[in-house]
């Protein structure tokens, strides 16, 4: 299991140097606790920061980004493996600033992601990775065994839950699933809903603390989106609340963990670049000692 999950990430990592795109799938043990929302507005934020995004709907037949955009899609994930498409023929190019594929709706448990197919979209998206800087992946709710294979190859895991505790309960069963996989994997934190920052932020804390001292893991925080009616609004007009009220509180909210995102992945590149000229220089000291 874990050497074909390694295969997975190498496969994703191959390139990795800074052109290296950053893959990130966003979770949630719970449904219903703003994945998507989420998804498609930090994708946003993303491409406002002048980052090149790709939006991946891996909520295969349940999908609904394209509901949250106003759009309809022509082709979805299902086509990649049943028309035999290639994955350019899927991408819905340039939607409010970001590319998108879609998860299709109407097929409910008909499609699995099993591993000939996993290891078939991962070879297709390293044809298109190097255009990205960023490549989310909005996953469907709960964890199959498969979709915990898949989410071995990302660099980093969004885990999203709400501030009542049954959201929180499933968030850390899912991270403790996952753990069992590979410990070693990046976790970010969000809870969204919250009444406020300081009640948010307690709730990631504990959460935070109750990962590190069960399952021995560090994750890491990264924010707190609070209950905002504009939401709601912004899914019945059909448009990502980003764009559909830049100025509420929400859309601030999400613009400020985003910033604060790409601030401490900026610091980790230079921290990486930093070992690399490290390493490089004693290589050359080494060679010109000899
Ligand atoms: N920050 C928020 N404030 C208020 N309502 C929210 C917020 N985030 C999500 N919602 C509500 O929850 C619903 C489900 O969100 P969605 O992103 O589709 O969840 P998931 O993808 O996790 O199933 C939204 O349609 C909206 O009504
Ligand atoms: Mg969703």
């Amino acid at each position: 299991m874990m050497d074909q999950a390694e295969a997975l990430r190498k496969k994703l990592a191959s390139m990795n140097d800074d052109n290296h795109p950053k893959t990130i799938a966003v979770i949630s043990g719970k449904g219903g606790v703003g994945k998507s929302n989420l998804s498609l507005n930090f994708s946003i934020a993303l491409s406002n920061y002048g980052k090149k995004v790709l939006l991946f709907d891996m909520d295969i037949g349940m999908g609904n980004i394209d509901i949250l955009m106003g759009i309809t899609a022509h082709h979805t994930i299902a086509d990649l493996f049943e028309d035999n498409l290639t994955i350019n023929d899927i991408i819905i190019k340039g939607t409010e600033g970001i590319d998108y594929i879609a998860g299709g709706n109407g097929l409910p448990n008909l499609f699995k992601l099993d591993d000939k197919k996993t290891e078939y979209l991962i070879d297709q998206l390293q044809l298109v990775l190097n255009e990205y800087d960023f490549v989310l992946f909005d996953m469907g709710a709960g964890m199959t065994e498969e979709n915990v294979k898949f989410l071995m190859a990302m660099d980093e895991i969004f885990v999203i839950t709400t501030p009542e505790p049954t959201s929180i309960t499933d968030a850390y069963s899912a991270i403790k699933y996952i753990c069992l996989f590979d410990q070693s994997i990046p976790m970010y934190l969000v809870v969204n809903r919250a009444e406020n920052e300081s009640d948010g932020l307690q709730t990631l804390k504990r959460l935070r603390q109750a990962v590190l001292q069960f399952l021995v893991k560090e994750v890491k925080i990264l924010g707190v989106l609070l209950d905002d009616r504009t939401v709601q609004r912004a899914v019945s007009h059909q448009k990502p609340f980003l764009l559909y009220a830049p100025k509420a509180g929400i859309s601030k909210n999400l613009l400020e963990i985003c910033n604060k995102y790409l601030e401490k992945n900026n610091e980790q590149k230079l921290i990486r670049n930093q070992h690399i000229s490290f390493i490089s220089k004693l290589q050359r000291f080494f060679v010109r000692g000899r």
